[in-house]
């Protein structure tokens, strides 16, 4: 990537599932790569699998939700490496619920993290980025940030905050020299379902089950993004099925949404069932 000639990359979340394929998929480039997450086992491993591939990198303990924590990390890549090329705005948690029953701890919960953490990554390290020339920012939001599956408000409105925020800073980073790229995955199997937040039981083995439906691996997912970052993509929607439901709302709006309210109506038809299957026990 000759955008990078000192091939540096900090990634958040990047002690499991796509954090941490990035983090392989760059060290196999023989870039420079720090990751930061909360999950302090996770990170140590990740780093001594970074470290047997012979390249430098860090693991440090940084909670997006803390600015301080972020500040840490960008002092200590001024500090160890004279800066970073891309940040990578990776860590994020899932929700799901019904609007009336999801309570508003998880709503504040998933907020602080994926829409908020994105948002104090962007805002300290384009000050980095101002101050180098260039760099450039990748945030990973999800195909729930462009098309809306019922009874998943809260992580849908993060997502699209991210999408939004993405294509913001996309033209208003642009004279500074920043480059801006927006990954809006579908399903992937990782260890998001572990600390997923509902208020329907069993909802971790839901999701994981449907994380183990894909084809793609974060492998795979990661190896798109190194190959779009170089071409300087902005969109990066590495499921194509999902893709084309995203352009079925665009063109179709009447059908997307007749689709949605039909999937509304089975998810609300189950959960009926279920209540009088334990009233009827
Ligand atoms: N797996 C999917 O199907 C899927 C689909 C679309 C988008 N995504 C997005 O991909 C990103 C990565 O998720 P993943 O699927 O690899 O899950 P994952 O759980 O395997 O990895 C997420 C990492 O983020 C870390 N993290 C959580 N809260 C944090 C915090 N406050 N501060 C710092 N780190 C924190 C976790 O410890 C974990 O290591 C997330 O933003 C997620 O929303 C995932």
């Amino acid at each position: 990537m000759k955008r990078f000639p000192n091939q540096r990359i900090a990634i958040t979340g990047g002690a499991s599932g796509l954090g941490k394929a990035l983090a392989l998929r760059f060290a196999r480039a023989g870039w420079k790569v720090a990751i930061a997450d909360i999950h302090d086992q996770r990170g140590e491993e990740t780093l001594a699998e970074l470290q047997n591939l012979g390249v430098e990198a860090f693991y440090q303990h940084c909670d997006v939700t803390q600015v301080g924590h972020l500040q840490k990390l960008k002092d200590c890549l001024i500090h160890k490496w004279g800066g970073v090329d891309i940040m990578v705005n990776n860590a994020g948690v899932a929700t799901h619920g019904p609007i009336d029953t999801a309570s508003l701890d998880d709503w504040d919960w998933v907020i602080d993290i994926n829409l908020m953490g994105v948002v104090r990554g962007c805002k300290l390290f384009s000050q980095l980025f101002k101050e180098q020339g260039y760099g450039h920012l990748i945030n990973v939001a999800s195909i729930a940030g462009l098309v809306y599956s019922p009874e998943m408000s809260s992580y849908n409105a993060t997502k699209a905050g991210v999408v939004a925020l993405s294509e913001t800073l996309r033209a208003e980073l642009a004279p500074s020299n920043i480059g801006v790229s927006v990954v809006c995955p579908g399903f992937f199997q990782t260890n998001l379902a572990e600390t997923a937040r509902s208020p329907d039981a069993g909802v971790q083995q839901m999701i994981n089950k449907l994380l183990g439906s894909s084809k793609i691996t974060a492998d795979d997912i990661a190896h798109m993004i190194y190959q779009s970052v170089e071409q300087k993509k902005f969109w990066i929607l590495p499921h194509a099925n999902y893709k084309y439901l995203w352009y079925l709302k665009r063109y179709l709006p009447t059908l997307y949404h007749q689709g949605m309210v039909s999937m509304a109506t089975k998810m609300l038809n189950k959960r009926k069932r279920a209540t009088d299957a334990l009233t009827t026990e």
